[in-house]
């Protein structure tokens, strides 16, 4: 199941999309954590780490967080774990991976897709995505990976941004994220690349599969007890573990 449709605008064909994506994050890193920051007032850490916590995260777990980033899950993580030796990161785009190697001196970087990890399969207790959910190539196939990785009895947790279901929070929502926040991340950074990162954003999830399909995804490749916890109209965290 793709996340969403081609977005011929961006790219032509299904395939060209990760090497659109992998360009996008590439050339949008070093605004990544300053745009994000202020962009969701500086709630993101105390939100990584708290839902995190709330999840099952405890110290001692092996830790993998794919899609990293700069690293904002991780380092939300290790502030969990204590430290970050038992952090293994996944992330295809050098740029990305660059910020968050110097963030977490200990943990382990893998780079690579989600679709299919060069990872040890039954090694880890707790799998997270933050905010990379739409980058996917296909939902199930992606989720089977997880699955393939997680020890029996291990947590998967998904963060994502969810466009509100009514009309008026849709048209509140597409102002901010399509239109307001575009704008001011072009004025305080003056990157064109900072700003097609976070219309490219708005634009994938404006067009995502909605939240049933995720849960159906979780469940098609194994996972018991999946379930979309709904935050504040407009976040979702997506849960489930491994039999
Ligand atoms: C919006 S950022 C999220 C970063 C971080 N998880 C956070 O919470 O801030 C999305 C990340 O997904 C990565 N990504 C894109 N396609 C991917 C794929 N197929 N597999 C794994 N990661 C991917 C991008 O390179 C980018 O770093």
């Amino acid at each position: 199941m793709i996340p969403h449709p081609v977005l011929s605008h961006r790219y032509a064909r299904s395939e060209e999309r990760q090497g659109y994506v992998k360009e996008l994050f590439d050339q949008g890193a070093k605004h990544y954590d300053p745009v994000v920051g202020w962009g969701f007032l500086g709630t993101g850490a105390h939100y990584r780490r708290t839902a995190q916590s709330r999840h099952g995260l405890k110290p001692g777990m092996q830790h993998l967080d794919v899609a990293c980033g700069t690293g904002l899950v991780a380092v939300a993580a290790s502030q969990v774990l204590g430290g970050d030796s038992t952090i293994t990161c996944v992330e295809p785009s050098d740029g990305m991976l660059a910020v968050a190697r110097e963030k977490l001196p200990n943990a382990r970087f893998v780079q690579s897709r989600a679709e299919s990890m060069p990872v040890e399969g039954e090694a880890y207790d707790f799998l997270t995505v933050g905010y990379a959910l739409r980058h996917f190539a296909d939902l199930e196939a992606t989720f089977r990976e997880f699955h393939r990785v997680l020890k029996p009895g291990g947590r998967v947790l998904i963060m994502e941004a969810t466009r509100p279901a009514g009309r008026i929070g849709s048209a509140l929502f597409r102002l901010y994220f399509g239109v307001i926040y575009p704008f001011f991340v072009r004025l305080f950074t003056r990157s064109r690349k900072a700003e097609e990162m976070m219309v490219y954003f708005w634009e994938t999830m404006d067009t995502c599969v909605r939240p049933e399909a995720v849960v159906s995804a979780l469940k098609a490749a194994g996972f018991r007890d999946a379930e979309r916890i709904p935050l504040m109209g407009i976040f979702s965290e997506y849960a489930a573990v491994k039999a």
